[in-house]
């Protein structure tokens, strides 16, 4: 079999070139675009080539920082001294205020995005449309959260009261904020952290992901041109050396991750008052898919091909396991190995490429473990060329039968192999999805409300989202987005980023005559950021 992951540099298109070896040595610290001359680590694209002696090997795109303790102490000085224990100028603006500057940067940043598209394909194998994609919807989740940050001022402009007592309750911020974002969602699943922790006045340190690094540089300037000094800081490096002394310091209060628990406790338990610490965390899930013997087969398939193998499978919310009805289970399958024979593998820029490269150098090996340990145990690879791998490239494979002994029914696979578990009775789908770790979202296939109604209402206390005859996914991102279990932490979307990254907190008077004055003439004279019925429209 032959796989192209191998590229001409004469034949990548000119609109998707990116430059190679190059040395990214910048980053923000304290509103000034820094030059670092320390230890630095080379970033190696997923997509293979021959080099000038004809060796094949990861193209090298480039070299970026590796910074240490220093550094980040460093960084996370700035930021506590732009928070000022909340004095400073940016938890205390107006909300109006922040507003613009958030506007400023979403200015700045759609005029790269041709740059960073790029980037996401040569970094983490992204497709070209996905890619857009992912650049457009950060754009319009900034411009919404903006809006919805207008509504929920406009809600907290007026003084309340109650049992005599007269309050205005806004939402504050929480104080420093350490972001981490995924590789799978380098820019848009981190800015879903970064800016609604920012617009709420809280300040950042930034660090990006293993992989998807430098496609954050071409934004640099825009941070530093649109932000206050030390409200943005963007770090690179490993996240044991830059974050844990960060979280060690205490000096931290909010710890924004997206990626697996693993790193999100080790990180956690860093911290010296624990109960300081918010979590805001999108972590790992095992979402299945329930194909119910009444399902419009031909829309189930369809679903769980998308599902599985969006982005190679390497979503959270991908489809992890498929739950199959014995009674429909040859057609499904047979239905299922067709269609993603039709699935076009390839690289990122190519037309119709569903199938891309895989970041993680470790994956194919992983996904290997995962498939040998099955077969081991008793499942076959379904369908023509399945785990088959060349370097970075794995064509994917479906396993069936597959069942509770082997690794694949319980690890949350990231990649392109789906396992096909056939039942008889839907009690053995629930109680899956009852003693899983995970508890993120469900699909159900089936023609029928009176086949889906009753697993509706139990599923739903089982996890945070159930799709009906539609795979798993995040959009669109004005919807919870939740998890249970050992799922997620807080809830993001639109609005309730908002919320996870901020607090309640009240000005309240008695109502007497003494209190009203000094209240009339903060209002009246717009002498407070706090206290005001100001509007924004
Ligand atoms: O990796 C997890 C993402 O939040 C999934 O988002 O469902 O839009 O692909 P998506």
């Amino acid at each position: 079999m032959s796989i192209n992951t191998i590229f001409d540099n004469e034949k990548v298109p000119e609109a998707f070139q990116v430059p190679l070896n190059k040395e990214y040595n910048s980053y923000l610290l304290n509103g000034e675009i820094k030059k670092w001359s320390g230890k630095t680590a080379k970033v190696f694209s997923p997509i293979y080539a021959k080099n000038d002696q004809g060796v094949l090997g990861p193209v090298v795109l480039g070299t970026v920082p590796v910074m240490g303790e220093e550094d980040a102490l460093e960084a996370l000085d700035a930021a506590n001294a732009a928070f000022a224990n909340g004095t400073g100028s940016w938890p205390t603006l107006r909300v109006g205020e922040r507003i613009k500057c958030v506007e400023k940067f979403t200015r700045l940043m759609v005029l790269k995005r041709q740059e960073v598209v790029n980037f996401i394909m040569w970094e983490i194998g992204k497709t070209l449309p996905d890619a857009e994609k992912e650049f457009d919807r950060t754009v319009d989740y900034i411009y919404d959260t903006i809006e919805e940050l207008k509504e929920l001022d406009r809600n907290s402009a007026r003084v309340q009261m109650h049992s005599n007592v007269y309050a205005q309750i806004r939402r504050g911020p929480l104080g420093v904020v350490l972001c981490l974002g995924p590789y799978n969602y380098p820019l848009n699943e981190t800015f879903c952290l970064l800016i609604p922790a920012l617009i709420m006045g809280n300040t950042t340190v930034f660090k990006p992901a293993k992989y998807g690094v430098i496609l954050i540089t071409p934004l640099l300037e825009a941070f530093a041109e649109a932000f206050p000094k030390g409200v943005v800081n963007i770090l690179f490096g490993r996240g044991r050396e830059v974050a844990t002394p960060i979280v060690k310091s205490g000096r931290v209060e909010v710890l924004a991750l997206i990626g697996n628990s693993k790193s999100a406790n080790a990180l956690q338990s860093h911290h010296p008052k624990k109960n300081r610490l918010r979590l805001v965390l999108g972590l790992e899930a095992k979402n299945p898919a329930i194909v119910l013997p009444d399902t419009d087969m031909d829309l189930a398939v369809e679903e769980c091909v998308l599902g599985s193998l969006s982005y190679n499978g390497q979503r959270c919310t991908a489809l992890k396991m498929l739950f199959v009805h014995e009674d429909i289970l040859e057609e499904f399958n047979k239905k299922f190995v067709a269609r993603l024979k039709q699935l076009k593998y390839g690289l990122p820029w190519e037309k119709g490429v569903q199938l891309t490269p895989l970041p993680e150098p470790g994956k194919p090996k992983y996904i290997k473990e995962l498939i040998d340990d099955a077969v081991s145990k008793g499942a076959n690879i379904i369908n023509e060329n399945g785990g088959k791998t060349n370097h970075s490239f794995v064509f994917p494979a479906v396993l069936y039968p597959v069942n509770d002994s082997m690794n694949i029914y319980h690890e949350e696979q990231f990649g392109p192999v789906i396992p096909i578990i056939s039942f008889k009775d839907i009690q053995e789908p629930i109680d899956s999805i009852v003693n899983s770790n995970y508890g993120q979202q469900v699909s159900l296939f089936s023609k029928k409300a009176d086949t889906l109604f009753p697993l509706i209402d139990s599923l739903v206390n089982q996890v945070c989202r159930v799709n009906i005859n539609s795979q798993c996914q995040r959009g669109p991102d004005v919807f919870p987005f939740v998890g249970r279990k050992d799922s997620a932490v807080s809830t993001l979307s639109v609005r309730a980023a908002l919320r996870s990254f901020s607090i309640r907190t009240l000005v309240a008077c008695k109502n007497n005559e003494l209190n009203k004055g000094i209240l009339n003439d903060i209002l009246d004279n717009n002498k407070s950021n706090f206290v005001s019925t100001n509007y924004i429209l």
